[in-house]
């Protein structure tokens, strides 16, 4: 049994030697060590061996075990630092190559119109809010007067979560939230998503930007309304731009207005000039006028829904169409690349 053992440990170290690779010695071990090699087979067998035979047969075979098993670690050291040394030499870096560099991206051209609107009103001292997208329905119909009939209150025109919540169908809910948390004197803007079961076309998207503006103290007129509306549009569009108001209807506003600006596309086309409305303008088919926004003063009863007392105080509100004046703004046609996230047309911006 000593034979056949000396015989195996010498087998085993010259094969060793022939190694060459390391997935080889991964194999090797696996044949002389494992379950099935020829040393634990060995091992086996000396349990059927007479007890004084057994005691020191087995302390060989395990001494061989234990050298073999050295053998392998070393022979393993061995063969992954010459692997090592190999590929030093082989896998050269060629330091002067150019690095991979991630292109950096830029602002969505209605955040940048948005931003710019921002600072316009924090300028003005008005704060900002945000809401969320998610309403009640309460805080985007009921509080805002809009009456149980009215068609935006369709499920045809607004997504609903269930009966009492819906995805904000404009920025005007977060009046009523403000004016609910905080006394006049009120000053705040609201930008904002909204969504609409729109149709997609050149003009319409479910998902577009508004920004809501709220003015609330004593003795807040009309007057002051028309004065900010004209301070937004020549702050946007330049000195020379015009605003023109028409007489229009929302629920939460009265008088309530619809915002007209020269239009951009010829009338104030050059910086410093007005020139006149020309007659096959694709923009304002040769009206001269460009409809931007709604406006009026807050309806008395959204007021007092609100918590304040319109006897004491009044004001105006006026709802930006965001999308609409970024896309007046770049001369952008249609909505559909504001959504396809093509770093070609968003780079320009
Ligand atoms: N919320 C209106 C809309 O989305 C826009 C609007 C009109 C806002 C008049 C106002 C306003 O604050 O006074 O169509």
């Amino acid at each position: 049994m000593l034979d056949k053992l000396t015989a195996i440990q010498q087998k085993i170290s010259s094969s060793l030697d022939s190694i060459k690779i390391l997935a080889e010695l991964a194999n090797f071990r696996v044949q002389t060590l494992g379950r099935k090699g020829e040393l634990t087979r060995l091992l086996k067998a000396v349990g059927s061996l007479p007890p004084e035979e057994r005691k020191e047969l087995g302390k060989k075979v395990n001494e061989i075990r234990d050298q073999i098993l050295s053998e392998i670690e070393n022979k393993k050291a061995a063969l992954e630092a010459s692997a090592l040394a190999e590929s030093l030499i082989t896998e050269t870096i060629d330091v002067t190559l150019p690095g991979k560099t991630s292109p950096a991206g830029s602002l969505h051209p209605v955040t940048q119109f948005m931003w710019r609107l921002e600072e316009l009103f924090i300028s003005l001292g008005f704060d900002i809010v945000e809401g969320s997208l998610i309403e009640t329905v309460y805080h985007n119909f009921d509080a805002l007067n809009t009456p149980h009939n009215h068609p935006s209150r369709d499920e045809g025109d607004t997504f609903y979560i269930d009966e009492t919540h819906v995805l904000r169908t404009h920025t005007s809910p977060m009046q009523v939230r403000t004016m609910e948390r905080q006394k006049p004197p009120i000053r705040v803007i609201v930008p904002g998503m909204v969504s609409r079961r729109d149709e997609i076309d050149a003009t319409h998207t479910p998902v577009f930007h508004q920004m809501e503006g709220l003015v609330i103290d004593r003795g807040i007129t009309f007057a002051d309304l028309r004065g900010m509306l004209d301070t937004i549009v020549r702050y946007v569009f330049g000195q020379e731009a015009k605003v023109r108001l028409r007489p229009s209807h929302f629920p939460f506003t009265e008088p309530s207005a619809e915002v007209d600006i020269s239009c951009y596309a010829c009338v104030t086309s050059k910086p410093g000039k007005l020139l006149p409305p020309k007659d096959d303008c694709s923009v304002c088919k040769g009206s001269g006028w460009v409809e931007l926004w709604g406006c009026g003063m807050v309806h008395p009863e959204v007021l007092r829904k609100s918590g304040i007392d319109p006897s004491e105080y009044s004001g105006y509100a006026f709802g930006l169409g965001v999308t609409r004046m970024t896309s007046a703004l770049y001369g952008i046609p249609t909505l559909k690349p504001y959504f396809e996230n093509d770093v070609q047309f968003l780079k320009q911006f």
